[in-house]
This record gives C-alpha cells, sequence and structure tokens, in this order.
C-alpha cells in the first residue's frame, strides 16, 4: 500500500507540477496484461502510453508484446524512424502527404481503412510512388438494441459481404494490399461495469455487454471466415482493447489483443468488475495557498479528459486519502483548491498526488515522467510531448 508520506519523500526534488510512473506497479501491471491474455499476442495502444521510452519498456519484457497501434501517421512514421517495428495505424489517414510519409518510412506501417473512398486516396498516392500500401479492414463492433447504439461510430463495415466486397476492390488494385481486420468492441473494451456507487447502472452495463459479447464475436468470426473463403490471407485479426481482453481469448480466430491503459491504469478503469490494475501512473500539485483552514490550493490541475462531458473525467485525488476537489471550482486551468480535514498535517510547499481519468492524456501536460521504483526516484523519462511529438 503506497504511503502519502513515501510519495512525498520521492516528490521532495522534484519540481511541481510533474508526472510520474511508479514503476514497480507498471510492471505488475505488464504481468497481469500477459496473464490476462493467456498466449494471445498483444499490440500496444501507444495513445495510451505517449512515451518512446515506456512503450520500449513494455516491449522489452516479453515478446508477446508484437508491437504497436499508434494513432496519427505522423506519430507512426517518429516510431519507425525510432526502430519500432510492426506499427499498424489504428484509425484511418486520407491525407495525401501523410500517406506519402507512411510509404517512404523506415519501417512497414499499415493503415486502417473501412471504405473504398478512403482506399482510394491510398491508391492513388501509392501508385504515384510506385509502392506497394498495407492496409487493415476495421470492422464495426457495436451492437443495437431498441433506442440504443452500444458501442461506437468508427467503420461502415459490419458483415462478412460488406468487407468481401472491399476486399474484392482492394484485389483489382495493385498498390494495396490486406493485412489483416480490426474490431474494436468499445462498449466492452472501454465501458467499466462496476462503477462506484452506481450499482443499477452497473449492472445493466453488464448484461448488455454480455450480449454483445455474443454477437461481437459471431461478427468477427463470420467476416474473418468470409475474407478467408475469398482467398484473403488475414496476418492481422486484432480485437479489442484493455477492458475487453478476457473475451478476446475466447475467439480461437483472434490472433491479437490491443492493450494500452492497462499499463498506467488511470481511474476510469478502476470500474472494471473482471480486472484490476495498479495505479501506476500520476501527478503531483503543489500546495501554494491555504485560504481557508481546511481548504488547500494547489497550483494546477486542470487535465480533464476527453469525451462526453462527465465528472468521471476528471482527475482524482489519491494521495492523502480523502483530499476532495471543491464542487464549485473543479480543477482549474492553473489553481484547484480542495478540501481536507484528514490526519496528514499540510502546509505549503507540499504535494498532493492526483492519478488522471484516461491514460495516455496525461502525457500531453507533461514533457518528463518521473520514475520510481523500489521508493526510491530513479530517472526521469521523455513523454512524447518532451520529445516535441504533438499529434493533435
Ligand atoms: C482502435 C482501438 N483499439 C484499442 C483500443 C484500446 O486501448 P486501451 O487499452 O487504452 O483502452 C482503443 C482505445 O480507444 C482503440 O481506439
Amino acid at each position: 500500500m503506497i504511503s502519502y508520506h513515501t510519495y512525498k519523500h520521492l516528490a521532495k526534488d522534484i519540481p511541481m507540477p510533474f508526472a510520474f510512473v511508479n514503476l514497480d506497479l507498471f510492471n505488475k501491471n505488464i504481468q497481469s496484461v500477459l496473464s490476462r491474455s493467456e498466449n494471445l499476442n498483444i499490440r500496444i495502444a501507444s495513445k495510451s502510453v505517449r512515451s518512446v521510452p515506456m512503450l520500449q519498456h513494455i516491449l522489452s519484457s516479453n515478446k508477446r508484446f508484437i508491437g504497436i497501434m499508434a494513432f496519427h501517421p505522423l506519430e507512426a512514421v517518429a516510431l519507425a524512424k525510432e526502430g519500432f517495428s510492426d506499427i499498424l495505424i489504428g484509425y484511418p489517414c486520407v491525407n495525401e502527404f501523410y500517406i506519402k510519409e507512411i510509404l517512404h518510412a523506415a519501417q512497414p506501417i499499415v493503415i486502417m481503412v473501412d471504405s473504398i473512398a478512403q482506399l482510394q486516396i491510398i491508391h492513388q498516392t501509392a501508385k504515384k510512388f510506385n509502392q506497394i500500401a498495407d492496409v487493415c479492414l476495421d470492422i464495426d463492433m457495436s451492437t443495437d438494441y431498441p433506442g440504443l447504439h452500444f458501442g461506437v461510430w468508427r467503420s461502415s463495415i459490419s458483415t462478412a459481404s460488406q468487407a468481401v466486397d472491399i476486399y474484392r476492390w482492394i484485389q483489382q488494385h495493385e498498390h494495396i494490399r490486406l493485412r489483416g481486420v480490426m474490431g474494436y468492441e468499445a462498449q466492452i473494451a472501454g465501458v467499466g461495469n462496476k462503477i462506484k456507487g452506481q450499482f443499477l447502472k452497473s449492472h445493466i452495463i453488464s448484461m448488455l455487454q454480455n450480449q454483445s459479447k455474443k454477437s461481437v464475436a459471431k461478427r468477427r468470426e463470420s467476416v474473418v471466415k468470409g475474407l478467408q473463403d475469398a482467398g484473403a490471407e488475414l496476418a492481422i485479426v486484432n480485437a479489442g482493447g484493455t477492458g475487453s481482453i478476457e473475451s478476446s481469448v475466447l475467439e480461437p480466430w483472434v490472433t491479437e489483443v490491443t492493450v494500452g491503459s492497462a499499463f498506467y491504469a488511470p481511474a476510469l478503469f478502476d470500474n472494471y468488475q473482471h480486472f484490476r490494475h495498479e495505479p501506476a501512473a500520476g501527478f503531483a500539485l503543489e500546495i501554494t495557498r491555504i485560504p481557508h483552514p481546511g481548504i488547500y490550493t494547489c497550483h494546477g490541475g486542470g487535465y480533464i479528459a476527453s469525451g462526453q462531458i462527465d465528472k468521471l473525467k476528471q482527475p482524482i485525488p489519491f494521495l492523502p486519502i480523502g483530499i476532495q476537489p471543491t464542487s464549485n471550482e473543479g480543477f482549474g486551468e492553473v489553481q484547484t483548491p480542495l478540501h481536507y480535514n484528514g490526519s496528514e498535517q499540510l502546509h505549503i510547499g507540499d504535494p498532493i498526488f492526483f492519478r488522471h481519468a484516461k491514460a495516455g492524456e496525461l502525457m500531453e501536460h507533461f514533457n518528463q515522467l518521473y520514475l520510481f521504483e523500489q521508493d526510491q526516484l530513479i530517472k526521469a523519462v521523455a513523454s512524447y510531448r518532451g520529445m516535441g511529438w504533438s499529434f493533435g
């Protein structure tokens, strides 16, 4: 159990605010991802890590970490230049300049597609440079219930026949090659089913997820089979994310799972019934004011996560236990007041520790990540931002 005193001691020589990773917990999370995914290969979702040294650390820990799912074409190109291989961009890329960069990257990079319109742009560019572009088909994995679209709006392909139609188009265009399929079941992978204080909602989500897992497996199987029957060789059949590893493992046609958030294990990933990773990453703010007894105002803090607006997107106060944001001000752009009536004596200059709601977005606020190991500060490593990498 991490204590406030241990972290305060670790923070004593680091200028605040700062971001940190507890390597002991990070390594534990790597091990639990390996055990949750049984024998499957794992592709790291770089958007949930956003630090080259941390990506390298995960990749070098076990051979089952086979590659990267990048989130931006120029990020993929930069990673290839850094020596990363087996890079799949998880999202479409329809910009000729980016496609050209991908085609000339230091390592092969696979582009995600779900429509002929995207493929036409990729093909035109590949033809212009006399190259072959590798693509992967994104299959929609959402489930529709009456009045509820359970999942995300991403891909336009949701049946085997639609996938085969696109494969036929690819076969007729010599500058494109199909490498595989991906299906991201966001409604299972990224939706917590054990939300604190929301028993009924969690129960309904679990029920819907259990139903959805069956249709996801069926759809992925039929798409894979349809494509293989049509002659496609699928080197990649990619599934899921942090929250859905257990169901992906049960699908024999899946060759790899994508995992990102599990490594830092941000606050939103506390809300799952079937796993609990360790809170490996966080940030520290400095108390700069005590405007009233029991109120401690820190500098910085407004690191709100993306997506639908919700209180769950705020950072979670971590240590000392019991410290809370005020309901009026929340986490401010440059100042964050906090309530605390616990047993720690807090003073101006002391650190307060928090966790971000999501994994990778924290890295957009800090140039460095301070690494703690065995209750020691061992070094600082660069975030993407610290390398001047910013991909919008
Ligand atoms: C296409 C895709 N695959 C996988 C993931 C899983 O990432 P994580 O493990 O960080 O939830 C995501 C995250 O949004 C995604 O967009």
